[in-house]
């Protein structure tokens, strides 16, 4: 009795081991992304709503009625490129971790290759191996200026006869990089030359900071190959509900369906009627998320200078990746999992190590990711930690 061979070799996820690690040593965590403010009562309120005047039974496997209609008038609001038909085109999930699952297991075939720019989302590759597929990995790299970019031509090598879809993800969970829109058309050109699907995350939509969000689907000849995906727990700062979803054109929307009826079914209704209230809250939400947001990153980003971190201000997303060298290359660290492990242990503050988003762990040993997801206090907490840490912990001057 073990484990199946499919997905033996993924282990404890990195998120469960340094979340335990940081338990244990009290830490203060800017590892897993998961905010500390709760998101708004309103919306609790409507749930609570929800379970008392709707019955509390299955709802109709694609998602309540109300809320696919929300999503479909998002997704065309917010630069969408068309109107979802919310009969055909939306599907709601559990979370988008099981939207990403549904695709890729309603879509692929054993043998199949889909594109994955790596640093990646862990849960990637793991629906890659439940469905048989392979990975066909183009790295973004980290350039003299801080922020990650990809090489095109890597990125045309990576597509082989056997590949079927690519996966982006923008804004870029965990290197804060928003695709710009050339970037997004090379890609376009690329599945269009190929006929490729795009299966584009989009969970970050609603947190950029530099610059705009542009949705892969959006771009001319891509409303047809696109399977964009969402979460509302990302939007509301409610992780825990996990609602997620899949628009995409009916026959790409049929594939998603053929796995999730298996899988959940359904999603938990009175969260879906209150999500869909949600989802029709007007800009001014919208707006104050992404100030705040901004400002957590821009406090996280002026303490990781001073201490001696590298990178450049992401434009998006809960995280900053970091070079850690310039400060634990003097202490005498060489890789992330060991620094990281230091730092829970005698700092008292908890990141993430890279090296476990990269299929060669080589490439991640000088990359920290910290979350700025939590709010100011929380983060100013982690930054005296690092402080009295760094000034404890200066190597002595080598002696004459
Ligand atoms: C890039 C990315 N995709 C998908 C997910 C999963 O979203 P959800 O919490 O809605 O399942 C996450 C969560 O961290 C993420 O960062």
């Amino acid at each position: 009795m073990t484990v199946a061979r499919r997905l033996e070799s993924f282990g404890t996820s990195i998120f469960a081991d340094i979340t335990a690690r940081a338990v244990a040593a009290d830490a203060v965590n800017l590892g897993q992304g998961m905010p500390d403010a709760d998101g708004p009562d309103w919306i609790k309120d409507a749930a609570a709503r929800a379970m008392r005047e709707h019955p509390n039974q299955y709802v109709p496997m694609p998602g309540v009625p109300a809320l696919r209609q929300a999503i479909a008038d998002r997704f065309a609001a917010t630069g969408g490129g068309w109107a979802p038909d919310p009969e055909t085109e939306v599907t709601v999930t559990s979370g988008c971790t099981e939207a990403l699952a549904a695709t890729m297991l309603g879509l692929l075939n054993p043998g199949d290759e889909v594109v994955v720019f790596e640093p990646f989302y862990d849960a990637y590759v793991a629906d890659l191996a439940m469905a048989g597929a392979a990975p066909r990995y183009v790295p973004l790299r980290m350039g003299e200026d801080g922020a990650f970019a990809f090489n095109a031509d890597e990125l045309e090598a990576a597509v082989t006869p056997e590949t079927r879809a690519i996966l982006v993800n923008t804004p870029h969970n965990p290197t804060g990089k928003v695709f710009s829109r050339d970037e997004l058309s090379a890609i376009a050109e690329l599945c269009q030359r190929h006929d490729l699907i795009a299966i584009s995350d989009e969970v970050y939509d609603c947190h950029v900071y530099e610059g705009e969000h542009t949705r892969l689907a959006s771009l001319p000849g891509m409303d047809a190959r696109t399977i964009t995906l969402g979460s509302f727990g990302k939007m509301f700062s409610m992780t825990g509900w996990k609602i997620g979803w899949a628009v995409a054109p009916p026959e790409l929307t049929k594939a998603v369906r053929s796995a999730h009826q298996f899988t959940t079914f359904c999603v938990a209704a009175p969260l879906q009627h209150a999500a869909a209230e949600a989802l029709r809250t007007d800009e001014a939400y919208y707006a104050d998320l992404r100030a705040r947001f901004r400002h957590q990153r821009d406090v996280l980003a002026a303490g990781l200078r001073g201490l001696g971190f590298r990178f450049a201000d992401p434009a998006g997303g809960y995280f900053i990746v970091a070079d850690h060298t310039p400060v634990s290359e003097p202490r005498g660290f060489a890789d992330d999992v060991s620094f990281c492990h230091h730092l829970i242990e005698e700092a008292g503050v908890a990141t993430i190590p890279p090296s476990s988003f990269y299929h060669d762990s080589n490439e991640g040993r000088k990359l920290l990711r910290f979350a700025f997801c939590v709010s100011e206090g929380t983060i100013e907490r982690a930054l005296r930690r690092l402080r009295a840490w760094s000034n404890e912990s200066v190597p002595d001057e080598p002696e004459a």
